[in-house]
């Protein structure tokens, strides 16, 4: 039995093929290495049970898995996280993201119907927009601007969860869908332009840390452990066909107070400088998560410094490697 994880050498896909392979799985990563870096995946291709595919989901999945031997009816389960996820891609590759979450996520379902696999389907937390609903709930359908800075993410993960439920209820396919909020840890690019690597290697370089705004807006970060845990369980739960779940960290705190824990850790004093607002920004985010206690029984459990401080462990030892 195979697993495929689109989008697999990223930040979240590398950890859970890792988190795969630990547990004996055959994995195939299927990665167009666009916000992805082979370095994040390297040190699996030692192991017989995991296959590096440098591929793309807006082609056809069966001929890409073909070219390197998988067969395709070997697939049961596929985890679809291929997507830019980075707030300074959604200018420069808009199309591209557009086109992956409405084409390559419907060539992902169309594989996954054809040999009958299982899907989790990685949408976001972005999903609801700049939400006037707090915490956010599942039934609450978001606040979008479709026209905006950000619609090309927003609006296409809305998009590939529309192609969810249709592929789900027409088609039959298995597919659950995880609707994701703000996680960090390792293997985060340290330029993607996402708050927590951004505020990282500024205090570690010493730089002062940009802060978008008044820093009064709000976040719930989730440790990378908690959310690959979450990710597994949706998947590993029998009977979850169609469900859709939140998955975040319930621990909301300002940006500006994140700085200033992030100052704490690297034990330095920084200041902070501010920039504009970027267009759409969320004001709040917090998930509400009765509905997925209910259906996984699961809670995050890594609090904020812990997590942070592994995350700075991680790009600290990175800079000295470079
Ligand atoms: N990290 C978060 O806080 C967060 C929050 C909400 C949702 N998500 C979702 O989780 C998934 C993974 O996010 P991440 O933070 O690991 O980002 P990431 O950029 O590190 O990983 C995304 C991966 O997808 C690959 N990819 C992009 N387009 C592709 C395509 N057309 N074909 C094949 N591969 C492609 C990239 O090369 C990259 O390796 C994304 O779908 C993202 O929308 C992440």
């Amino acid at each position: 039995m195979t697993t495929v994880v689109t989008g697999g050498a990223g930040f979240i896909g590398s950890h859970l093929c890792e988190a795969l392979l630990d547990e004996g799985r055959s994995v195939v990563c299927l990665d167009n290495l666009g916000s992805g870096r082979h370095e994040n995946v390297t040190q699996f291709e030692d192991r017989t049970e995991f296959t590096f595919l440098r591929g793309d989901v807006r082609n056809d999945v069966i001929p890409q898995l073909e070219r390197v031997g998988v067969s395709p009816p070997d697939v049961r389960r596929i985890y679809h996280l291929a997507s830019r996820a980075s707030p300074v891609d959604f200018d420069d590759y808009p199309m591209e993201i557009l086109e992956t979450n409405g084409f390559g996520t419907r060539n992902v379902l169309e594989f996954a119907a054809d040999v009958g696999a299982s899907v989790v389907y990685a949408s976001t937390s972005e999903v609801y927009g700049n939400p006037d609903v707090h915490p956010q709930p599942l039934d609450y359908n978001g606040n979008v601007n479709f026209r905006g800075e950000r619609a090309c993410y927003d609006e296409s993960k809305r998009f590939g969860e529309t192609l969810c439920s249709l592929y789900e209820g027409k088609r039959d396919v298995d597919v659950r869908t995880v609707r994701i909020f703000n996680t960090y840890g390792p293997r985060m690019r340290p330029d993607d332009g996402r708050v927590v690597p951004t505020f990282v290697r500024q205090a570690l370089d010493g730089a002062d840390l940009t802060v978008y705004g008044d820093g009064t807006q709000t976040r719930s970060f989730m440790y990378i452990d908690d959310l690959i845990r979450g990710l597994r369980r949706m998947m590993d739960r029998s009977g979850l066909a169609g469900e859709v779940v939140n998955l975040g960290h319930t621990n909301e705190i300002t940006i500006n107070r994140l700085a200033e824990v992030v100052a704490d850790l690297v034990d330095r004093n920084i200041d902070v400088v501010h920039e504009a607002l970027p267009e759409d920004d969320p004001q709040r985010r917090q998930p509400d998560l009765s509905h997925t206690r209910e259906l996984l029984d699961w809670n995050p459990t890594t609090s904020l410094e812990t997590g942070l401080d592994r995350t700075i462990a991680h790009f600290h030892e990175a800079e000295v490697d470079a």
